[in-house]
């Protein structure tokens, strides 16, 4: 066992990831702007806690900034702290962050072939990430390669390592990378659209595998998506993000159920299996403001159907909440129950 897992074992804790009061700043012309504000969420293992929203929402930089992968493009964290098991990742230095990378949180990106490295073979990009850090010796790295290889359902797994990137389909290329992504045995995933890349048959063997290994490991994971098909697959929480920050959060049978928020109701109405047959996609009207073109009321209002002047002064967080089931809409706060805004 890890130093830190008995470590916590004996403090009987739950490893805990946790996001709090998050605001962040991306570069530009004109200087640093706004693009995610007051972000709170927390991860406990073993569950999946899906985070969705439209494109330019700042689903991916709240989610890179977690293992600090922002920070060399200008992304920069302006207000709050990303707690793991209590430690904040600010404070961390280089040697611990790579720890925190891929040893105890791993992240999947959506585009599995410009995450693998088209020159190197796939042993050598699998042993190199297993040896970074696991203590093990070429011939132990290439039997973990290869037992991982067989875990994500690949076949042939000692050809396999011998195969580049270029070599392989896009569903395979995603099974290295999940595999790359277990090396050494992480608390957390983070997987940003880790489908949205690949055919549809595809996709469903990968949200197949990604449930597999999840349940069996006991991973906590952030499931950063704009399909709610995922999220019903495979989250246990929902946050809805919109323009920078979360506007909805509860179960995913609360989200699914009784979608409260005005953009969560829109963002449902969208979903392919709402639409009817042989009529247009439905689709939102309207653009998601750019980062620090926010609205001072409401972020949605422009977009919303029920908005008004009411709708112009900030909203809190959790203006309507009944239980861990949340909603920043001011509407439905006059509300007692969910679902009290009429067509
Ligand atoms: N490195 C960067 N430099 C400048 N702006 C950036 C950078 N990365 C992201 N942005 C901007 O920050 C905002 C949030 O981007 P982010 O990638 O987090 O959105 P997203 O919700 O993940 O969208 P998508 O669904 O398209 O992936 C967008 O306006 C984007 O253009
Ligand atoms: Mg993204």
């Amino acid at each position: 066992m890890k130093c830190w897992k008995a470590a916590l074992a004996s403090a009987t804790l739950t490893p805990m990831l946790e996001i709090e009061h998050l605001s962040l700043s991306i570069p530009s012309a004109s200087g640093p702007k706004p693009a995610v504000s007051d972000v709170t969420l927390s991860l406990e293992s073993g569950r999946v806690l899906g985070l969705v929203g439209e494109s330019g929402c700042g689903k991916s930089i709240t989610a890179q900034t977690i293992l600090r992968l922002g920070e060399h493009q200008g992304i920069e964290r302006t207000e709050g702290t990303v707690k793991l098991d209590g430690q904040d990742i600010f404070t961390m230095q280089e040697s611990e962050l790579r720890v925190l990378r891929g040893g105890r949180i791993s992240m999947i990106f959506q585009e599995p072939m410009t995450a693998l490295n088209p020159v190197f073979s796939i042993g050598a990009q699998i042993t190199e990430v297993i040896r970074l850090h696991l203590d093990l010796t070429k011939r132990k790295a290439c039997e973990r390669a290869v037992s991982l290889l067989t875990d994500v359902g690949l076949q042939q797994p000692e050809q396999l390592l011998r195969q580049y990137p270029d070599s392989l389909s896009g569903g395979m290329r995603q099974r290295v990378l999940i595999a790359m992504a277990m090396a050494a045995d992480p608390d957390y995933i983070i997987a940003d659209e880790p489908t949205t890349a690949l055919d549809v048959s595809v996709q469903a063997r990968i949200i197949d595998l990604l449930r597999k290994l999840q349940r069996e490991k006991g991973l906590g994971m952030l499931l950063v998506t704009h399909d709610f098909g995922l999220v019903a697959e495979l989250a246990d929480d929902v946050a809805v993000m919109y323009a920078g920050h979360i506007v909805e959060y509860g179960s995913v049978e609360a989200i699914f159920d009784h979608p409260t928020h005005p953009y969560t109701r829109a963002l449902m109405d969208c979903r392919p299996e709402a639409a009817s047959r042989g009529t247009p996609m439905p689709a939102i009207p309207g653009q998601v403001p750019a980062p620090g073109a926010w609205p001072a009321g409401c972020r949605f209002a422009p977009r919303c159907r029920w908005a008004d002047a009411a709708c112009e002064q900030p909203v809190e967080a959790e203006a309507w909440h009944h239980g861990g089931h949340w909603a920043r809409c001011i509407h439905v706060a006059k509300s007692t129950k969910p679902l009290e805004l009429t067509e």
